[in-house]
């Protein structure tokens, strides 16, 4: 496997990306935890520094240890891990300077393009590559020849082809730099990675782990209806059967059929040992008359807790507890990015569970990004229309409520997103969107209807582009689509006389209604 020593750069999980997308496993760690024995222990085949934010001219700026140098392995060096590169081993960087730092996209052109890393890129003169750096190495270390030089970086790409060290000065995992991917594809045939990491093996090798790690103990686990809780789920009871108890809380905030739909297929389908926890009516009661949205979260959230710990206290002797924790929650967690950031929405999880009820967790899918655990859906054969399922929020429609939260505003909504998603379904869109709903207005307008005056509620309708979702735009319907779709969901759904789209983009707006 290969180790990437993290050093703080907005990107370091694309490097991943890049490499997994390679079939090559990898894992992230920040520099902080890597020392000499866990060097030993990780035992890594290559190693990659990311980029960084500090400067290495700084003291006590952040440093691999200089072991790494001595295990004869490949080590490729990003930007900041260029410069620690270069300066670990001899060479000089000199701080920024305006006219010498480069940001965003630039033009690398090869001195000499015979270096093994470099194959079968300057196709071209040369090389568009992405920057983004202050300081920049001015003297290379003993060994190192150049390879590649930019305006702003003479040293773009040095090389010491007999020790199998590399360092650039550009990101090759983002985007905007095409060929970047080669970069990679050449650094791990050098390693002599075959690219033989497939959702089978993993598939293989996490149930082996979980038997290992749990033994002949019972597991709790905490289903959702999403999709990374029902493949965590349906891994470990693959690797210990009913030794694995779920327990799905019903906060009566979901969609139409949905707790029907889990407990059929969980139950009947799986034959996993679940437990159905119907609460709605406690945390409908709790919600009455709330309108403030953090603290509809913070309700939700604290009950859902509780009856968790309720339900889960009925199994006795678990030991475990499953979780559906995916490896960019891992890396968010231990990233040192910097101060405190606001809290826009206090999002509802669990987190705090296991301490409080002196439980240990498993967290099988911990390795995998979100798409390699719908290939690993897939691969335990869960149906793909689950699988491709759209993001739906811990509060459930609690946040697609706006103001009090009543069964009659829930049941009109559930209504009327059916309504639409049925309609995205059949017009072949539901793939294309990261997230569709629909809101319900805490607004009645008035509207007629066949001779009668109608006062009833207004919905918005919510459409999404995102990639994950940090960012995202509205989603371009046709006319003819807003329109069919509206008039379906007037005629279809009792409560509602008036449908508007939502076309704002995020930011400034947030996906959610609240
Ligand atoms: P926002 O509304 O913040 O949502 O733009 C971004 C993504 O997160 C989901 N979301 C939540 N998920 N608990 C969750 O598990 C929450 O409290 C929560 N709030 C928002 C939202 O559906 C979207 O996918």
């Amino acid at each position: 496997r290969l180790l990437i020593i993290d050093f703080g750069s907005q990107v370091t999980q694309l490097i991943a990306r890049r490499l997994r997308e390679l079939n090559v496993y990898c894992e992230i760690h920040p520099y902080q935890n890597v020392t000499d024995a866990f060097l030993d222990e990780f035992s890594p085949k290559a190693v990659i520094f990311s980029g960084g934010p500090d400067s290495v001219t700084r003291e006590g700026s952040p440093r691999p240890p200089k072991s790494v140098y001595d295990r004869g392995i490949p080590i490729l060096g990003i930007c900041y891990g260029q410069q620690v590169m270069m300066q670990d081993l001899g060479g000089k960087v000199e701080a920024g300077e305006s006219h010498t730092a480069e940001f965003g996209r630039a033009y690398v052109t090869p001195t000499d393009a015979r270096l093994e890393l470099l194959e079968g890129w300057f196709q071209a003169e040369r090389e568009q590559v992405w920057m983004s750096h202050g300081d920049h190495v001015s003297e290379i270390a003993p060994g190192f020849q150049v390879f590649g030089t930019s305006p702003g970086a003479p040293f773009a790409i040095t090389a010491d082809p007999a020790r199998r060290f590399y360092a650039v000065q550009f990101h090759p995992e983002v985007h905007h730099t095409p060929n970047g991917r080669m970069v990679y594809e050449n650094f791990i045939r050098m390693a002599g990675f075959t690219g033989d990491w497939t959702m089978g093996a993993y598939r293989e090798d996490a149930i082996a782990k979980i038997r290992e790690q749990v033994g002949d103990k019972k597991v709790i686990c905490g289903l959702s209806g999403g999709v990374d809780s029902s493949v965590a789920a349906v891994l470990i009871h693959e690797a210990i059967g009913d030794q694995l108890t779920c327990v799905f809380v019903d906060h009566g905030l979901l969609r139409q059929n949905e707790a029907e739909e889990v407990v059929t297929m969980f139950r009947d389908h799986y034959n996993i040992p679940l437990i159905h926890a119907d609460e709605s009516a406690l945390f409908l009661g709790e919600l009455e008359g709330q309108s403030d949205p953090e603290t509809k979260r913070k309700i939700i959230g604290k009950l859902f807790i509780d009856v968790f710990q309720k339900y889960a206290n009925q199994i006795e002797g678990a030991e475990f507890l499953a979780q559906g924790t995916l490896y960019p929650d891992v890396i968010e967690s231990v990233s040192f990015s910097g101060g405190p950031s606001v809290t826009i929405k206090s999002h509802h999880n669990v987190g705090g569970l296991p301490e409080k009820m002196g439980l240990k967790l498993v967290e099988p899918l911990r390795e995998l990004f979100k798409d390699e655990v719908r290939a690993l859906g897939r691969e335990l054969g869960l149906p793909d229309r689950f699988i491709g399922r759209h993001p739906f929020p811990g509060p459930g429609l609690a946040i697609r409520c706006p103001g009090e939260i009543t069964r009659e505003k829930l049941e009109i909504l559930r209504k009327a997103d059916a309504v639409y998603i049925d309609q995205i379904r059949k017009h072949g869109l539901y793939d294309e969107i990261w997230q569709a709903f629909v809101a319900i207005l805490p607004v009645r307008t008035v509207g007629v209807m066949g001779d009668g005056r109608t006062y009833d509620y207004a919905c918005a309708l919510r459409a999404v582009t995102s990639v994950d979702g940090m960012t995202a735009d509205y989603y371009p319907f046709s006319h003819d689509f807003l329109g069919e779709t509206a008039t379906r969901i007037i005629n279809e759904v009792k409560g509602i006389n008036r449908v508007t789209y939502d076309i704002t983009s995020k930011p400034p707006g947030t996906i959610e209604w609240e």
